[in-house]
């Protein structure tokens, strides 16, 4: 019998109207358009500003997009994915709620949660339920209201993030094609660069912890910078290598939006050229997990089956890793 391999076979996105610029952030703390631009290559980001919405609202959008693409029924999927770092709610399950308001009536959904690099463990899980044949119809969604953790008085972490959702559908493969290796990593010692310190099990919600503003995100920016240069450039040559790959075999890298200048140090130490690199950083920043699936959504149309697609992340934890896929359609 033919090895069942686990094939991306349809994406969807979602982002808010709201667009957020570099000009007018200038107007909001002090920090200018020139060091935004060359230190991160972002522009501009989106915002979600519907009242009463959560992670979920983009998630749903998303999804939506992504069934009405594949052209199937919410019925029909078996296990609904939500990577997020922001969920609705502390407890609940997004992706249930997700599950439900799009109309998967016979999957189960649970959120998964390791920061930037949250989707890419999410591809791994979802293609371990394929393979097995556990399951044939996984939806993996990134999505993260990250506007909601970030203090707009901080210039060193408002310029950087931004809302936004993306889909993916998994399906089995009898051709080859879809994962074809992952190498995934964490280490603890990160979790005092990149962080919340309130709202957690350690440290309660309190009058204090709020006028504190410990409920947003702290960021050392210059460890985590050198953490994730070294990492992300480390298990993509890793992968490369581990899988006979030269950079003439490599289509597309699709890196994790945190800083273009650590995506072009992952595409250097790759030899993987400029314009084989998804970028659309400048247009959303950081959505953390949500930047995989948007790559995949905008650059869609370029991606033709059969081509070699190296996926690199890394984020708070630390967590990081890289995923060598064959994409399986043309679109
Ligand atoms: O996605 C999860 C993983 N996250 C990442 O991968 C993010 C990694 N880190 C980074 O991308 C970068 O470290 C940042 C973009 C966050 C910061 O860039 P940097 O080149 O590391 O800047 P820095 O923190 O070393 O700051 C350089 C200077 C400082 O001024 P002095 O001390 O040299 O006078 C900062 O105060 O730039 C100043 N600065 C700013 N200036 C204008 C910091 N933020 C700003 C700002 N506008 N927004």
């Amino acid at each position: 019998m033919k090895k069942k391999t686990a094939a991306i076979t349809a994406v969807g996105g979602y982002v808010p109207d709201f667009v957020l610029s570099n000009k007018v952030l200038e107007t909001m703390v002090d920090t200018n358009d020139e060091w935004i631009t060359t230190r991160t290559g972002i522009k501009e980001r989106r915002i979600l500003k519907e009242e009463n919405a959560g992670t979920s609202f983009m998630a749903i959008k998303a999804a939506e997009d992504l069934l009405q693409k594949r052209g199937i029924e919410a019925s029909e999927i078996d296990f609904v994915l939500v990577a997020t770092a922001t969920p609705d709610l502390p407890v609940a399950s997004t992706a249930a709620y997700v599950a439900s308001e799009i109309g998967a009536v016979n999957a189960f959904a649970y959120d998964l949660q390791a920061a930037c690099s949250s989707f890419l463990y999410g591809m791994s899980t979802a293609a371990s339920y394929i393979e097995s044949g556990r399951y044939k119809k996984v939806l993996v969604i990134g999505a993260d209201k990250m506007s909601s953790i970030i203090d707009y008085t901080d210039r060193t972490t408002c310029i950087i993030f931004g809302d936004g959702a993306g889909a993916v559908l998994f399906e089995p493969n009898e051709e080859g094609l879809g994962l074809q290796d992952e190498y995934l990593r964490s280490d603890g010692i990160g979790r005092q660069f990149l962080k919340i310190d309130a709202g957690g099990s350690i440290l309660p919600a309190s009058e204090e912890t709020v006028k504190n503003k410990q409920h947003f995100v702290y960021q050392d920016g210059k460890s985590v910078f050198k953490f994730a240069v070294s990492n992300m450039a480390d298990v993509s040559a890793l992968i490369m290598e581990r899988n006979n790959l030269t950079k003439d075999d490599v289509q597309w890298l699709a890196p994790h939006q945190a800083n273009k200048r650590i995506i072009d140090a992952t595409a250097n130490r790759m030899g993987v050229e400029a314009d084989k690199v998804l970028i659309n950083i400048d247009r959303y920043g950081n959505t953390t997990s949500a930047t995989l699936p948007l790559l995949l959504y905008d650059f869609e149309k370029q991606l033709k089956k059969g081509d070699n697609i190296i996926f690199a992340a890394f984020g708070g934890g630390f967590t990081w890793g890289s995923i060598y896929l064959k994409w399986a359609y043309n679109s």
